[in-house]
C-alpha cells in the first residue's frame, strides 16, 4: 500500500483508497470503488467534500482568498484584458495572442444577431417577466433555430456553438431588458465591441443613440472578468449535471442559469440591494436588527452578499470590486447611500463574533449591485450580468467535460430513509 494512500476501516475490513495528486491545493481521495469493495456508500449533504471531476480551468485558494484561471490571478486578469481574452483564456487554455484575439472578436461580432424569429419569443413574454427567465428560456430556444447545435459532436461545431452563445448572450439579455419596459429592440451593432454592443442595445432608442462612456465599457469588462469561472459553483455543476446526459449546450447552459438565478447563488447581487434598500428606507430596520435577523437561528434571514462555501477569507472578487465601487461613483461623479450602508454593514458584521467565528466575509455579490446601480442597470438586470459574465466558465465547463474520458452521466446515490417494504392495502381498504 501506498503510504500516501487512504485507509478505510469498516468493522475488520480495511480499505485502501487511492490518493490523487492536485497540481496545487487539496489532494483527493478516490472512493469510486468503496461501494463495490464495502457495500457502503457516502453522504455528503451539498457534496461539500466531494469533488465529482477534474478540471483544469479554475484554481481557488478558500483560505487565503486567492482565485486564479489556468494559473493567472483574477487580479492581474481584471486589469490587464478584456472579458473575451478571458473567456479565451477559460474555454481554450491559453491566452490568445494578438492574432488570435482578432479572429475571435471578430468571429463574436459576426455572430450577435438573433434569428428574426426570435422576437416573437420575445413579445410572448408578459412585461413583467423576470429578465433571468426570459434569458433562460431564450438560451434554450436558440438551439431549436440551429439543427447543428442540437446536438454538436465535432470540435468544430462545438466551437461554432460556443462562439454562438457568447456572442448572442448580450442580444438575449438586452432584448429581454427592452421587453420589460416596453421599448423596441435595438440590434446589434458589429462595429462596436462586445460590451459597447450590449451597452447600445440595453440603452440606445430607434430615435435617439447612446453615447457610450469608455470608463463604464472598461468597468463592465472588470465586472464580466470577476464573475467569468468559479470552479463547481451551484450552476456550473448543474450546466455539467445536465450535460452528462448528452444534451447539447444551450439546454445545459439554461439550465445553469436557472440555477444562477436562486438568491443563495447569483440571485443575491439583486437581494444585496433590496437588503441595503430596506435599512435606507424603513426606519425599523438598522444595521444592527439585520446583523441580529441574520444570526437569529429561527429566522430564515441570512446577510445577502456574506459567506461562502469555499472562501473562509475575503473573497479576493469582493476585495477588488470594494475599492472599485469607490473608484466608478468618483468617475460619474456620484453617491449612492447604499454604498454607505454597505460598508457600515460590513464592519458590524466584520466586528462581529457570529460572522467571524464562522469565517463569513463579504463575497462576490456584497458590492457588484452597487456598481451596476451606478453604471445605470436596473436592478432585475443584475443576475443577468452575473449570467453573461459567467458563460465563458459554463461553456469552457460543459467544454472540458465533453472531451474528458472520466466523464459519466451525473447520478448520485441517496441514503433512503423512507418506509421498509409493506404490504399493498386495496383502496376499499384505506
Ligand atoms: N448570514 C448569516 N449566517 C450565515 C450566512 C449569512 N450570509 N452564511 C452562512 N451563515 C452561517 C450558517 O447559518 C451556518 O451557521 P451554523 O453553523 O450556526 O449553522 C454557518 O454560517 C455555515 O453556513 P452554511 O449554510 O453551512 O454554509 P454553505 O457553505 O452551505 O453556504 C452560502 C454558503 C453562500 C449559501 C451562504 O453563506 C449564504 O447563504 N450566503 C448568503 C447568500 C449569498 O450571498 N450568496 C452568494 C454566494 S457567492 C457568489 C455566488 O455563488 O453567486
Amino acid at each position: 500500500m501506498s503510504e500516501s494512500n487512504g485507509t478505510l476501516s469498516i468493522g475488520e475490513a480495511s480499505i485502501e483508497l487511492p490518493r490523487l495528486e492536485a497540481t496545487v491545493g487539496q489532494p483527493a481521495l478516490d472512493i469510486s470503488r468503496l461501494r463495490a469493495d464495502s457495500g457502503h456508500i457516502t453522504f455528503d449533504p451539498g457534496f461539500a467534500n466531494t469533488a465529482g471531476t477534474r478540471s483544469a480551468m479554475t484554481y481557488i485558494d478558500g483560505a487565503s482568498g486567492e482565485l486564479r484561471h489556468r494559473g493567472y490571478a483574477i487580479e492581474d486578469l481584471a486589469v490587464h484584458c478584456n472579458f473575451l481574452e478571458v473567456a479565451y483564456l477559460l474555454m481554450y487554455g491559453k491566452l490568445p495572442n494578438q492574432a488570435e484575439l482578432a479572429v475571435w472578436e471578430h468571429d463574436i461580432s459576426t455572430h450577435t444577431m438573433l434569428n428574426e424569429e426570435m422576437r416573437s419569443f420575445f413579445d410572448a413574454f408578459p412585461r413583467r417577466a423576470h429578465p433571468m427567465a426570459v434569458l433562460s428560456s431564450a438560451t434554450n430556444a436558440i438551439s431549436t433555430f440551429y439543427d447543428v447545435y442540437r446536438r454538436p459532436t465535432r470540435s468544430i461545431e462545438i466551437d461554432a456553438g460556443a462562439r454562438t452563445l457568447i456572442a448572442k448572450l448580450p442580444t438575449i439579455a438586452a432584448w429581454a431588458y427592452k421587453k420589460s419596459i416596453g421599448e423596441p429592440y435595438i440590434y446589434p451593432d458589429n462595429r462596436l465591441s462586445y460590451v459597447e454592443n450590449f451597452l447600445h442595445m440595453m440603452f440606445a432608442r430607434p430615435v435617439e443613440d447612446v453615447v457610450i462612456d469608455p470608463a463604464v465599457v472598461k468597468a463592465l469588462n472588470v465586472l464580466l472578468i470577476l464573475h467569468a469561472d468559479h470552479g463547481q459553483n451551484c450552476s456550473t455543476a448543474t450546466v455539467r449535471s445536465v450535460g452528462s446526459s448528452r444534451a447539447n449546450m444551450f439546454t445545459s447552459v439554461a439550465a445553469g442559469m436557472g440555477a444562477l438565478w436562486g438568491p443563495l447563488h447569483g440571485g443575491a447581487n439583486q437581494s444585496v440591494i433590496e437588503m441595503l434598500q430596506e435599512i435606507h428606507d424603513d426606519p425599523d430596520a438598522t444595521i444592527q436588527s439585520t446583523i441580529a435577523r441574520a444570526k437569529d437561528p429561527d429566522d430564515d434571514f441570512r446577510l445577502m452578499g456574506f459567506g461562502h462555501r469555499v472562501y473562509s477569507n475575503y473573497d479576493p472578487r469582493a476585495r477588488i470590486l470594494s475599492s472599485f465601487a469607490e473608484d466608478i461613483l468618483d468617475r460619474m461623479s456620484t453617491t449612492d447611500p447604499l454604498l454607505e450602508i454597505a460598508r457600515e454593514l460590513e464592519a458590524a458584521a466584520l466586528a462581529d463574533d457570529y460572522f467571524a467565528s464562522r469565517k463569513l466575509y463579504p463575497n462576490v455579490d456584497f458590492y457588484s449591485g452597487t456598481i451596476f446601480r451606478a453604471l445605470g442597470f436596473p436592478l432585475r438586470m443584475f443576475t443577468v450580468l452575473f449570467a453573461i459574465g459567467r458563460s465563458p466558465g459554463w461553456i469552457g465547463n460543459w467544454m472540458e467535460m465533453n472531451t474528458d474520458p472520466e466523464t459519466k452521466i451525473i447520478r448520485p446515490r441517496q441514503l433512503y430513509v423512507g418506509e421498509p417494504a409493506r404490504d399493498f392495502v386495496p383502496l376499499e381498504n384505506r
